[in-house]
């Protein structure tokens, strides 16, 4: 009985778009306005999330910032011979890579809000080159992904990919990323492109399993909304990994 009023309620916005529709019933259709506030907190979640995740986590794929800090450590030392600034330094690093990070996050957010994320109707619905889906679980927004069309690549980018935190791991990304999969083809395009500098597994993982490889790391990655200070370059670091999928040869 629920679950019918679930459909009912689920077809009522569907457009004819179906994503998957597993045991959970994830409904993935396109963006609607009233969608706006769901999904620029799903959106704004996933950022600060980054926060942790660059800062503290991505440490350990950055041996050459480790070195640096190393080298800040024995200097210190050598000016100063006190011991305890030994003691400091690694907590400090730690603030100052917390810090530096939440604050080229927030760059990226207002770059987002200011540009798609602020008006996502205008940005992607207006065009047939670009779409932005929702995917609904229960009535509920709980997931988001837009496509773009790179004029002229022949490709399509994936972006904004995010779900709930509490809908994890239940088929919502996967869902979200074929639906983009199905524009590029239905649009004839040979590719589909994306960039992340998500240092979780949760993400690789989840664009391997779509059946994406990576083509390129580049490492001091430049992102969106950095001001490029020597403490902040210091301080944020990040690896971006460009990955790829060839429509014509592959089925997923
Ligand atoms: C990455 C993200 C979109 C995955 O969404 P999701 O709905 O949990 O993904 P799915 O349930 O469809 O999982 C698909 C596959 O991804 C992998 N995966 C997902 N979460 C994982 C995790 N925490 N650890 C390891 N693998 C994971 C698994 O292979 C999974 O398949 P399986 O469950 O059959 O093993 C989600 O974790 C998220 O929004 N993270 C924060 C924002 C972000 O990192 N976005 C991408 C940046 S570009």
């Amino acid at each position: 009985m629920e679950e019918k009023g679930l459909k009912r309620d689920v077809q009522k916005h569907d457009k004819g778009l179906k994503g998957q529709t597993g045991p959970q019933s994830i409904v993935v259709r396109e963006f609607e306005l009233a969608d706006t506030p769901e999904v620029q907190r799903i959106f704004y979640e996933g950022l600060m999330e980054m926060i942790p995740d660059t800062s503290l986590r991505g440490l350990r794929h950055h041996p050459e910032s480790l070195l640096l800090y190393t080298a800040i450590t024995v200097v210190c030392f050598v000016i100063t011979k006190c011991w305890w600034v030994i003691g400091l330094l690694p907590a400090i690093v730690l603030c100052g890579r917390y810090f530096y990070s939440r604050r080229v996050i927030h760059g990226y957010l207002e770059q987002a809000m200011s540009r798609d994320m602020g008006d996502m109707e205008g940005f992607y619905m207006k065009s047939p080159d670009s779409c932005l889906w929702v995917a609904v679980q229960a009535g509920r927004v709980v997931g988001v992904v837009a496509a773009v069309v790179q004029q002229g690549a022949g490709a399509v980018e994936l972006q904004r990919m995010c779900v709930a935190r509490s809908c994890r791991r239940c088929g919502v990304g996967v869902a979200l990323g074929r639906k983009v999969l199905q524009f590029a083809r239905a649009h004839r395009h040979s590719h589909v492109v994306l960039g992340t500098t998500a240092y979780t597994n949760a993400a690789h993982r989840l664009y391997q399993r779509l059946g994406f490889r990576c083509v390129g790391v580049t490492n001091g990655y430049v992102t969106p909304g950095a001001r490029r200070y020597l403490l902040e370059q210091m301080f944020y670091r990040v690896r971006h990994h460009r990955y790829c999928i060839d429509l014509q040869n592959n089925k997923t």
